[in-house]
């Protein structure tokens, strides 16, 4: 999974994402109701000379949580202390970064749903009133004291928003989601990251990419620089309709941005349950992956093409998948009347 050329995940050869991560609001394409709703936000915080509320932001990885982050932190001036829910192991780790935070510090919390349980008690109480109780002493001693924290503002990042304890939601006073890109934001995206690593493309191949990106900008990038590898070794160094597309098939990303995997989580609900609908846990273990690898990062992508479809009794192939495939359709009338009670049959 970790090898895969369109995993959403940030891989070895992604750090050159610091070069190409966007700076400012405007510099960050797409996600416009994001963008709209964060101004305003940003905005009133700073007219108020008060720290900014606090953020969550959910969606699918690779889509620009990390990015987004350090934008809200330099928008307001502010300065960013970066962690991540299984890195706070103790309720004392947790102490002494907030003892440390200044005025108006946003501290990220990046996978802020794996969190333990007594990290994530406390820090509600500090979202809320900006104070730690620590116990002192062991034993009939013991005493609690309150330690005021200076305002600060957490950003939180999640791919599961439904895995986040609900008192601990409820302390943020903004929550966005963010969405697959559509291809002409990706376009954009491409086009920018090809001026800053100085690689020669035209329109043809910029679209080609942008499609098969699967709505992501981390594979957008990744994408781009194999395209220019092949097009340094194999053409004269720029990215046309022709070279992206060789270099994508060479890559077997096909032209929906679906990988090996992809295709082999579609062909087993088909071959091996008639299309449906089927269980994550038995698709999970007829391809021998992970139930969470597939729900985090195999179908969110799959749902939004609308080849997948989730319904009360399990997953089901779409006719898109079947023709994605080149399979002939065919389905069983039963399976039809489940569709009525699809929830989420892509968009
Ligand atoms: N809106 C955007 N405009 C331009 N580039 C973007 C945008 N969003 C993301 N990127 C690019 O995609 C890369 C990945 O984004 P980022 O690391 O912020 O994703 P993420 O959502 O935090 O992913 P993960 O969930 O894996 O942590 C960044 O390095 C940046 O170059
Ligand atoms: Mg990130």
């Amino acid at each position: 999974m970790a090898d895969r050329i369109v995993s959403p995940n940030s891989g070895e050869d992604d750090n050159q994402e610091t070069t190409l991560r966007p700076r400012h609001l405007d510099d960050y394409i797409g996600q416009e109701t994001v963008k709209g709703n964060l101004r305003i936000l940003l905005e009133a915080a700073l007219k108020r000379n008060e720290a900014l509320d606090h953020v969550l932001l959910y969606g699918p990885p690779g889509l620009g949580k990390t990015s987004l982050s350090l934008i809200i932190a330099n928008e307001m001036g502010a300065n960013i202390r970066m962690t991540s829910g299984p890195a706070i192991e103790h309720a004392g780790d947790l102490a002494s970064i907030l003892t440390a935070l200044d005025e108006g510090d946003v501290l990220f919390i990046d996978e802020i749903h794996r969190l333990s349980r007594v990290v994530e008690e406390r820090l509600y109480s500090a979202m809320e009133d900006f104070a730690l109780d620590l116990i002192i002493g062991k034993g009939p001693s013991a005493r609690s004291v309150r330690l005021p924290l200076k305002p600060f503002t957490v950003v939180g990042a999640t791919t599961r928003l439904g895995a986040l304890a609900a008192p601990l939601r409820d302390r943020f006073g903004a929550i966005y989601r963010l969405q697959f890109y559509d291809e002409a934001s990706l376009q954009k995206i491409i086009r920018r990251s090809a001026h800053i690593l100085q690689v020669n493309m035209d329109d043809g191949g910029e679209n080609e990419i942008a499609r098969r990106s699967r709505g992501t900008p981390r594979i957008a990038n990744r994408l781009l620089r194999r395209a220019r590898d092949y097009a340094q070794v194999r053409a004269d160094g720029v990215i046309t309709l022709d070279v992206a597309r060789a270099a994508l098939n060479a890559l077997e990303v096909d032209d929906r941005g679906l990988d090996p995997t992809d295709r082999t989580l579609l062909q087993a609900i088909i071959q091996k349950f008639d299309g449906g609908p089927v269980g994550i846990e038995t698709i999970a273990a007829s391809i021998s992956e992970e139930t969470e690898t597939i729900e985090d990062v195999l179908e969110p992508y799959l749902l939004q093409l609308g080849f997948l479809a989730r319904t009360p009794r399990g997953r089901i192939a779409t006719r898109l998948a079947y023709e994605h495939l080149g399979i002939p359709y065919r389905v069983d009338p039963n399976t039809l009347s489940l569709w009525e009670q699809a929830e989420d049959s892509g968009k």
